[in-house]
């Protein structure tokens, strides 16, 4: 096993009627923003929760984070931040809220004069302005990691911060905010957690045990959970599952000791940037050619993965794995998504290109765990996607 430290201080309040424990855990000396996205939360009831347990603290409204935060709406918010002295944070959202939160929370303290700067030259968050989140929608792991991605679509780029200053100071994850889900974003909340399992996972053995068997466990669970919880996300047993399994599969827990992936998410960020496709979609179309194009020096662990969340244990090491390959593809399209870039654009000749192009920009030459993946693999794994 590696050398690793783990830092993971956001505080988890999980459970049925927690929203309430706000009152508690937002301090009351600061003015606070409250952020949120496009109104969901005054359909199901969790904005009027929210103001509820805040109605004796100072608050300011900020709405309108769009999915796939944009950089140009959470300037807005910097300005009410800056105007207004706001002390401390609250997103109520899914991953775009809380990611746009985060990027609000590093800018807030930024001394540079541009915070794109903080996305475009990657630079690290040590100290932000501190913020808190009620999770409405698990599926990125935003709610307990450090991590942000903040799309500027002007300029079709999609760019990852964080650091150990990003870190929600609380998140509640009350699982019947699930009931309101639409299907679709059901399904792409299941199809990301189960991929992020796979890019700390899906790489080479390590002498990690441990870790596979905490990996194998989510990915085992949200098989298992993923058809009950679309067919009725107001069952609470499946809700408060998939909820924690979200969580788990990007709190840092499973990564640590072990090699990380991550191509699969790099690439397939440039399909949202360009096509704006949901997040969790372009991981589906993506995951299989990537796996495919580095099929020698993954076929070890998906064969291992197709034996035991698979069940499948006749043949080869090579059969099993590009088994396994298969199977994947098929959980995907279990859960209504297509796996294909043809079947949610026509305009993609020359795509692969832009690819290349835009992940050299940003310096992300060397990606996966044996940083072999250059834009020029990249964009060969994009064109195999097609
Ligand atoms: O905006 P509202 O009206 O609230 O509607 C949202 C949004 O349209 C809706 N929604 C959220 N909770 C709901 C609900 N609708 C009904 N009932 C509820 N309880 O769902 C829509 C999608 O929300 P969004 O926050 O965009 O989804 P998600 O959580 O999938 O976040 C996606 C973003 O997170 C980034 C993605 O790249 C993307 O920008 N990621 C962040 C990561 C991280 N910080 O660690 C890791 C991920 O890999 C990912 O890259
Ligand atoms: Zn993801």
């Amino acid at each position: 096993m590696r050398n690793f430290e783990l830092y993971v201080p956001t505080k988890i309040i999980f459970g049925k009627g927690e929203i309430k424990k706000l009152t508690t855990e937002v301090p009351k000396d600061k003015k606070i923003l409250l952020l949120y996205g496009g109104g969901s939360i005054k359909k199901n009831g969790i904005y009027v929760q929210v103001t509820e347990a805040l109605k004796d603290h100072e608050v300011i409204e900020f709405s309108g984070i769009e999915a796939n935060p944009e950089y140009t709406t959470l300037l807005k918010a910097l300005e009410i931040i800056k105007n207004e002295d706001i002390g401390y944070m609250l997103a109520v959202g899914g991953g775009s809220v809380i990611d746009g939160t985060k990027f609000l929370s590093s800018a807030a303290l930024y001394k540079g004069d541009n915070p794109w700067d903080i996305l475009a030259k990657r630079i690290r968050t040590f100290e932000g302005l501190p913020f808190g989140t009620v999770l409405t929608l698990p599926a990125t792991g935003s709610e307990m990691n450090s991590g942000a991605v903040v799309s500027r679509s002007e300029t079709n780029q999609k760019m990852v911060m964080g650091g150990p200053g990003l870190f929600p100071q609380f998140s509640i994850c009350d699982p019947t905010v699930v009931h309101s889900i639409p299907k679709r974003q059901l399904a792409n909340g299941v199809a990301d957690a189960y991929t992020h399992v796979l890019e700390q996972y899906m790489t080479y053995p390590a002498d990690a045990p441990l870790q596979d068997r905490f990996s194998e466990g989510i990915l085992q669970t949200l098989i298992e959970i993923a058809p009950e919880i679309i067919k009725d996300p107001s069952n609470y047993k499946a809700a408060s599952n998939f909820m924690w399994c979200c969580t788990m599969a990007l709190n840092g827990y499973i990564q640590k000791g072990v090699p990380t992936d991550w191509s699969v998410h790099m690439i397939a960020h440039e399909l949202t940037a360009f096509y704006g496709i949901d997040h969790a979609r372009t991981l589906a179309v993506i995951l299989p050619s990537a796996y495919t194009k580095k099929f020698e020096q993954k076929k070890e662990k998906l064969a291992q993965y197709a034996e035991r969340i698979f069940n499948i244990s006749e043949g080869t090491t090579e059969e099993k794995a590009k088994n396994a390959i298969q199977k994947t593809e098929e959980f995907f399209q279990s859960l209504g998504i297509e796996t294909k870039l043809s079947a949610y654009t026509d305009d993609y000749d020359g795509f692969s290109q832009k690819v290349a192009k835009n992940l050299k920009d940003h310096g992300m030459t060397a990606l996966g765990e044996h940083q072999d993946i250059t834009p020029e693999v990249a964009a060969e794994i994009v064109e195999m996607a097609y």
